[in-house]
């Protein structure tokens, strides 16, 4: 779940431990890669573990055994995020280590995917350390005849099976983004929006329930900015809504968010009540210097919608300290933005400035002390508001969705409907339920207990 933190919001890397129906081999007898192995490692959002997803299928149909450490495999793919220069910095760490290992002769080949491989800086990667394929966000599906398959034609987005685990499933909706905000890198390497068709959408979907998932994210840079033959996203959201017991999406543009949405949001039961909806800053100036086409007390409305719809709901923001240009002033509207929304969680992030974007030009540069001391100042606001918040959930009982079953400890990690991830004690199985009182609760997270019935 949300936590507030400087860093990306990073899915925990998924390595399929379920035998995928093909046979965790994969592929026929034949298969080019039978007998070798492949590691995936991702970094950065969901839409890249999501695409991480998809070159697993092909590894998978090429007969690769995955495995999850560098030194057993064969092949190693990097799929890299490249919304902060320390992303970067992480990844070259990596790109050494294997240098390392490929010169012991444990790993034979590496490849270089994602944002990273999308960006002008991958060509110095490349050379620099020695990389096998380096491949963008729109070509992801070459891999398939690195790794010796026939060359796949590529549609705009997968038909995949949900595969974080049978009962939770991320569904692409759209990508790439029209924006062009600032700092952002994101429509260089992901390129303009493309929406895909509703039918296909909810088709895919249906297909998913059908085989045992309960849980679908609609996943897209600006979701809501979703449009089909007339249809926008809140027509999407309830028709999927019909169909998936339990429903969320991310992420969001202020600017797209329509009221009806937010209704819909509160309305709807099988909709968590539970809104990402990206701030960035509480100055119209910056706003304004950002390009993100609103005003802070647009957003401020948006959210006193949310909050009357759903007023159990959990709401999270993305926001920036220290874009240049960025002043005191404009750093006090931030905090009180931060006070007056009471979000319940926030990826705080200190600016970083990618070549290529506007910003990285721009004058103004905030010295790193006074970054890091507003970074502090919005941490502090947005945990306190968290805590609070948290603490009115205590005694509550709730239905909690099981998304991870119980670790040794006997800790299984859940979700209400209101949003709020929950450290449950339980043995029940991931995709189920579980009616538990709310015992205490911290600013990230709340705990509970098994109701004994
Ligand atoms: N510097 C800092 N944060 C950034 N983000 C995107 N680009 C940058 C950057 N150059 C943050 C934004 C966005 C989130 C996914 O990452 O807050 O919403
Ligand atoms: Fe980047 Fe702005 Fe598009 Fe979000 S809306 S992906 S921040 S350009």
């Amino acid at each position: 779940m949300n936590s507030t933190t400087n860093e990306a919001p990073t899915a925990p890397i998924q390595l399929s431990r379920k035998p995928s129906e093909r046979g965790s081999t994969g592929g026929s007898p034949d298969a080019p890669g039978r007998g070798k192995t492949a590691c995936i490692r991702t970094f950065g959002c969901q839409m890249n573990v999501h695409d991480s997803d998809r070159m697993r299928r092909m590894i998978q149909d090429a007969g690769y055994a995955e495995v999850q450490h560098y030194e057993d495999a064969d092949l190693v793919i990097l799929n890299t995020c490249y919304v902060r220069e320390n992303a970067v910095d992480r990844v070259r760490g990596h790109l050494g280590e294997l240098n390392r290992l490929r010169s012991e002769g444990r790993v034979k080949k590496v490849a270089l995917t994602g944002c990273i491989g999308a960006a002008e800086e991958s060509q110095s990667l490349q050379k620099t350390y020695n990389i096998d394929l380096v491949l963008g966000t729109h070509n992801t599906y070459e891999l398939a005849e690195f790794v010796g398959l026939p060359t796949m034609r590529e549609t705009y987005t997968p038909e995949l099976p949900g595969t974080e685990g049978e009962h939770s499933a991320f569904v692409t909706i759209m990508t790439g983004c029209n924006y062009q905000c600032s700092y952002c890198i994101v429509p260089t390497v992901r390129g303009r929006m493309i929406c895909r068709p509703m039918g296909s959408v909810v088709e895919e979907i249906e297909n998913l329930v059908a085989g045992g998932t309960r849980y679908v994210t609609l996943l897209g840079q600006t979701v809501d900015a979703w449009r089909y033959e007339g249809k926008r996203f809140c027509d999407l959201l309830e028709a999927v809504s019909e169909v998936a017991p339990r429903v969320w999406f991310t992420t969001s543009h202020p600017s797209n968010m329509e009221d009806r949405t937010l209704r819909a949001i509160g309305e709807r039961d099988t909709i968590v009540k539970r809104l990402h909806l990206p701030v960035q800053s509480g100055s119209d100036r910056m706003l304004k210097v950002m390009h993100r086409g609103y005003k802070a007390e647009r957003y401020r409305r948006k959210i006193s919608v949310f909050r009357e719809a759903a007023p159990e709901g959990s709401l999270s923001t993305d926001i920036i300290v220290g874009h240049p240009g960025e002043t005191e002033v404009d750093h006090q509207q931030t905090l009180r933005l931060v006070e007056d929304c009471e979000f319940d969680s926030a990826y705080i992030f200190k600016f970083s400035p990618r070549r290529g974007t506007e910003a990285a030009d721009l004058p103004g540069v905030v010295p790193e002390a006074i970054v890091q001391r507003r970074f502090l100042e919005v941490l502090r606001g947005i945990e306190q508001n968290a805590f609070r918040r948290n603490q009115r959930k205590v005694g509550n009982t709730e239905e909690i969705f099981i998304r991870h079953g119980a670790t040794e400890d006997g800790k299984a990690i859940g979700e209400t409907w209101s949003g709020h991830a929950v450290h449950v004690d339980t043995g029940a199985a991931p995709g189920t339920y579980v009616k538990s009182t709310i015992e205490s609760a911290g600013p990230h997270v709340l705990y509970a207990r098994e109701r004994a019935s």
